[in-house]
């Protein structure tokens, strides 16, 4: 079975908007529910275990009764950081999966994420121990010292890591007992740590995380709004 972790518990600072992120309007919808929508009807999605700020729980719970939405396992109360997040949903999970199923954790600010793209990655994911979806690099890169150019870096050997980031249960939850810092900036970085490998996917749309007030008009102008 296939267990989506949706994580909504970040405030989104860098968006500077009176609203937090998950809430931001996008042609008449809260931008969680474009995500949300998307696992929802994703036929190879199992169940959704919601991340979220608590204070807004019941926003989340109108909208998920009004739309009917009908595999939201539970709703989780998020951490500090995505980290402490995704460790919450796991305490959760670690009693709820069984050693083969795949969870696979998606940042809401990934609003953007196209349906074919989900369907492909999750076809893709029976395949592999694990698998993130990336894209490659398009424009020049260079590593700087005292803001001048130093040297040219290798572009096929960077790639943009971005989510879904997606595991099998057992050997997730066993990276994550072991997990030695106390915070990660995703979900691949504890799983290489535990020695294991990451395949990568690479998505035929954009699929760009909403971080700043510029993210969100492209977001609204891809939509056509
Ligand atoms: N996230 C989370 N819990 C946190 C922090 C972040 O669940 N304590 C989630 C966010 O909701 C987002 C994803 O992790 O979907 C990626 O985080 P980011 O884009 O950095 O969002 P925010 O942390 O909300 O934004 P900012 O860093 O600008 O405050
Ligand atoms: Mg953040």
């Amino acid at each position: 079975m296939n267990f989506a972790v949706l994580l909504a518990g970040g405030k989104g600072e860098r968006l500077r908007n009176e609203l937090e992120k998950p809430f931001v309007t996008i042609l008449d919808r809260p931008l969680f529910s474009y995500p949300l929508e998307l696992f929802e009807k994703e036929t190879s999605i199992d169940y959704i275990v919601l991340v979220i700020n608590p204070e807004k729980e019941e926003i989340y719970r109108n909208y998920i009764n009004e739309h009917n939405l009908s595999k939201i396992l539970t709703i989780i109360e998020g951490g500090k950081t995505r980290h402490s997040s995704s460790k919450n949903a796991l305490s959760f999970l670690k009693d709820v999966v069984q050693d083969d199923d795949y969870i696979i954790f998606h940042d809401v600010a990934r609003a953007f994420l196209h349906a074919d793209d989900l369907k492909d990655f999750l076809l893709e994911l029976k395949n592999h121990l694990a698998l993130s979806m990336a894209s490659p690099l398009k424009d020049t890169i260079v590593q700087i010292k005292e803001e001048a150019i130093e040297q040219y870096l290798n572009r096929d050997e960077l790639k943009i890591i971005e989510t879904p980031q997606a595991f099998k249960a057992k050997p997730l939850l066993e990276a994550y007992k072991k997990a030695k810092n106390s915070d990660y900036s995703d979900n691949t970085k504890v799983f290489l740590e535990a020695g294991h490998k990451i395949d990568l996917f690479f998505s035929k749309h954009p699929n760009i995380k909403i971080t700043t007030p510029d993210d969100l008009e492209l977001f609204k102008a891809y939509l056509g709004g």
